[in-house]
């Protein structure tokens, strides 16, 4: 193969690679609408059983583990839920730099459990972004969790950094842990991929908050930060 068949050979590969990814994407989506009523009713009618005076020890404690797993099971379907919703993203303009600061307050406990110190880096007079406040608030949360469970009580720091470029708005978290090892850096995007032990990891944080990004014209990337952690990043249009 010359370099040139080579690349395009790799290019088709990563084409059908975004396809695949896109197509799993709008089929979760379908999956949580069709599925979250069901265990719905499944959560309300256990508490139904759990409220009765005759209930014996035995079918408490189990009744209590169906509860826990179901609403388990709410939690990733909940994960999914950011993009499944985008089928009518409530585009507009944004502050971005008002839900950086929410995100860290919502973050702060986490960051504090784990000793990271979160720094927000605004430039000022930051023009306007166009996009969904939720949805995006969702993306930071995840970038910052992701950094907190990566620096892991190590102590360490996230840097939130928000600038203008390229007549876009920039967004950037970088933090100081252990960085994404590269054998796995192309991996880290697709959907339930986790290097984190059973219940604790998803692997859905960073495949439904690329694709928020990419429901805003933009891409998440990821990178290693010079003098050791990771760096992820997209920019969204301007308002
Ligand atoms: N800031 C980070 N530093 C190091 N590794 C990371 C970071 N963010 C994500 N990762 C890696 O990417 C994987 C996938 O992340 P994600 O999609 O959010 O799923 P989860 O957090 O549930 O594992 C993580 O399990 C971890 O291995
Ligand atoms: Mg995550």
């Amino acid at each position: 193969m010359t370099p040139a068949e080579a690349a395009r050979a790799d290019l088709a590969r990563r084409m059908v690679q975004v396809e695949k990814m896109a197509a799993l994407g709008r089929m979760a989506a379908g999956i949580v609408h069709e599925v979250n009523n069901p265990l719905s009713a499944i959560v309300g009618l256990t508490e139904v059983l759990l409220r009765r005076p005759d209930i014996t020890a035995d079918s408490l404690a189990t009744l209590l583990k169906i509860h826990a797993e179901v609403q388990r099971i709410q939690r990733i379907m909940v994960g999914m839920l950011g993009f499944s919703r985008g089928a009518a993203p409530a585009m507009g303009p944004v502050d971005m730099s008002r839900v950086a600061d929410e995100t860290l307050s919502l973050a702060a406990p986490e960051f504090k459990i784990r000793r990271v110190q979160a720094v927000l880096e605004a430039a000022p007079g930051l023009a306007l972004a166009r996009g969904d406040a939720d949805a995006l608030k969702q993306v930071l949360f995840n970038l910052m969790l992701n950094a907190a469970q990566a620096i892991d009580g190590r102590g360490g720091h996230v840097w939130l950094s928000l600038e203008e470029g390229g007549g876009r708005v920039q967004v950037e978290a970088a933090d100081d842990g252990p960085g994404v090892p590269p054998e796995i850096a192309d991996r880290i995007f697709e959907p339930f991929f986790t290097t984190k032990p059973e219940g604790q990891g998803t692997g859905l944080g960073l495949f439904t908050s690329a694709e928020i990004v990419r429901r805003h014209g933009g891409r998440l990337w990821v990178a290693p930060r010079p003098g050791g952690g990771a760096v992820f990043g997209f920019d969204l249009p301007r308002a």
